[in-house]
């Protein structure tokens, strides 16, 4: 059982919760390549994965998964639910593949951290490359190759913007990102067995990529969370409707469709609840979480 992610806690604490994440950080993501953007054990544990991965036994739709993998074209209720669930699954990884660039330029590398903070912000932005890496390992699992769109202008902006911004204007939102990325992962995890359903196989292999990143997304909110204090966290709590508005305006408002049911409402509520409970035990067996968030 674990506390609300909006548990208070005292600067000490923080200070402390810092430091057991970055001896967790480097424990369990291994050696930071800066020049390959990649962490050593996450590399193995992809490449562990991959060796037993089951392709599917027959090939996604693709016309239909490109077509409304950027928005959704055709109506819903007429796009088979395999193609709609990558479909979703597609824009929002390319909304993260969008965002990553511009933060792992905005942190310091490794050599010049000086901050202890600095340090986890480099392992997070490498982290978060290397799921760009397990999304598009997910679509091969479909026989699809997939790269990233370019998103508009004014998006691109706002990523960079948000990057460079200093912690007090970047922390509440990107405390908020990561939390509302988790709703929509558990949300899509939940659809998995459904959906999926033809393909037992292909959907194990997809679920090992797919918890991969929810393992780190978990520790990402926990550490994102340790950066605001008691007005930070009040105030993340107002800005969670609009944060939700804007990270997940191009979805429609009931993702993907018909009777799988996800609209913004709830995904806000689900938010304002969330305390790592309920989370799958193979996301959880490893993950790192908050003193202060602990039982
Ligand atoms: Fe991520
Ligand atoms: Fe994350």
């Amino acid at each position: 059982v674990y506390r609300s992610i909006f548990s208070p806690a005292t600067a000490q604490q923080r200070a402390a919760n810092f430091e057991s994440y970055w001896e967790y950080l480097k424990h369990r993501s291994g050696e930071l390549d800066e020049r390959e953007r990649s962490l050593s054990t996450k590399k193995e544990r992809l490449e562990r994965i991959l060796s037993r991965r089951v392709l599917s036994r027959t090939p996604l739709s693709e016309d239909i998964f490109r077509r409304n993998c950027i928005r959704v074209v055709d109506d819903p209720a007429t796009i088979p639910r395999k193609e709609l669930l990558l479909a979703n699954m597609y824009r929002f990884a390319n909304h993260e593949a969008a965002a990553i660039n511009p933060a792992w330029e905005a942190t310091v590398p490794l050599s010049k951290a000086r901050s202890i903070t600095d340090k986890i912000s480099r392992y997070h932005a490498a982290e978060e490359i290397s799921h760009g890496i397990l999304f598009r390992e997910i679509f091969r699992t479909f026989h699809v190759e997939v790269d990233w769109a370019p998103v508009d202008e004014a998006t691109q902006r706002a990523y960079r913007a948000f990057a460079r911004a200093p912690g007090i204007l970047l922390n509440q939102p990107a405390f908020l990102c990561e939390l509302l990325g988790m709703v929509f992962y558990r949300f899509i995890d939940s659809l998995l067995d459904d959906c999926l359903v033809d393909e037992p196989q292909a959907r194990e292999s997809v679920r090992d990529l797919f918890y991969e990143i929810m393992s780190d997304e978990a520790c990402h909110i926990g550490n994102r969370r340790n950066f605001l204090g008691p007005l930070g966290i009040r105030s993340a709590r107002l800005l969670l409707p609009r944060m939700c508005g804007w990270q997940f305006g191009d979805m429609p408002d009931n993702l993907p469709s018909g009777s799988y049911r996800l609209d913004r409402g709830q995904m806000v509520e689900q938010s304002l609840s969330f305390a790592y409970n309920g989370l799958p035990s193979r996301v959880m067996e490893c993950a790192w979480v908050p003193s202060y968030c602990q039982v």
